[in-house]
């Protein structure tokens, strides 16, 4: 059913997960973030703290990713770009490690049709180093089905590191000087931007981060650069569309200025 048609019911292990719930009425918004970025974080710890193992936490993370892409497209935020697994990642246990590169491979497959049914466009950003051919081939596969859908963009991270971007977009640009192709004096932030994984998405306006941590984790830090941080509480699980406006209400009240200023002295 296309985008907009009202209330969707989607059935998932007995689980059900509805768009435009008129029972959860989203609030009017004045300044809707284009590009959100989110470090999910936080699933470990919301299993161990119920007794249960670190992959609990994970399979618990896929209703809240589902959540919040709906709760944006719904408000028409135009890109949303989900952290599901660093290049520092691999530093895990080689259990959870493995149940991670299933588990991101069978959430692609599993919420295709769903995501389809929204009018989402699902794009990969991220390294193929070390990365499961499967997850690879599920990625590229949902990248194929999606290209013409124009809703939302949803930006998986998988095996990304930004550093390790903007390694490779350096490599890009010397084999182009390398190659006479380009002069490294016309180099710009522009011919930078191009070489990102995903050149077409505007700068990140919102990065949000669950679980109470402060930090970036090197996920996209040259589209973040002016970025409105907002760091919730909630772990990753128990994170809702909700929580999501909440925090597009905090990026509402600040006030963005890219280096400029205003002079307004306060009367009396
Ligand atoms: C985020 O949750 C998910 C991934 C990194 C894949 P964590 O697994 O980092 O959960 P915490 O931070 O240990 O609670
Ligand atoms: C960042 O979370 C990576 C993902 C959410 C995929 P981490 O839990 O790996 O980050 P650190 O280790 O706490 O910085
Ligand atoms: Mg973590």
């Amino acid at each position: 059913m296309a985008l907009g048609a009202g209330l969707e019911i989607y059935e998932h292990h007995g689980e059900s997960m509805s768009f435009r719930d008129p029972a959860r009425p989203a609030p009017e918004f004045k300044k809707v973030p284009e590009h959100i970025a989110i470090v999910m974080d936080g699933n470990g710890r919301w299993a161990n703290q119920r007794g249960l193992s670190r992959i609990e936490g994970h399979k618990a993370g896929e209703q809240a990713l589902l959540e919040v892409v709906s709760g944006a497209l719904e408000i028409g935020v135009k890109a949303v770009s989900a952290f599901a697994f660093s290049t520092e990642n691999w530093k895990r246990d080689p259990e959870e490690v493995k149940f991670l590169m299933g588990f991101n491979r069978d959430v692609l497959r599993r919420r295709r049709e769903q995501l389809i049914d929204w009018n989402v466009k699902v794009v990969w950003s991220g390294s193929e180093k070390k990365l499961w051919k499967s997850v690879i081939n599920e990625l590229k596969l949902s990248e194929q089905m999606t290209a013409k859908l124009d809703a939302m963009t949803l930006n998986m991270c998988v095996n990304y590191g930004g550093r390790g971007e903007l390694v490779q977009a350096s490599k890009a640009i010397a084999q182009r000087v390398m190659a006479g192709e380009l002069n490294p004096e016309k180099i710009t932030e522009r011919t930078l931007q191009a070489e990102m994984y995903q050149p077409s998405l505007p700068d990140v306006d919102l990065f949000i981060r669950s679980s109470g941590e402060q930090r970036i984790s090197n996920f996209l830090p040259w589209q973040s650069s002016y970025a409105e941080m907002v760091f919730s509480p909630t772990l990753w699980p128990d994170f809702t569309r909700e929580t999501l406006w909440q925090t597009v209400a905090e990026f509402q009240s600040r006030d963005r200025r890219f280096g400029s200023a205003k002079d307004s002295p306060a009367q009396g």
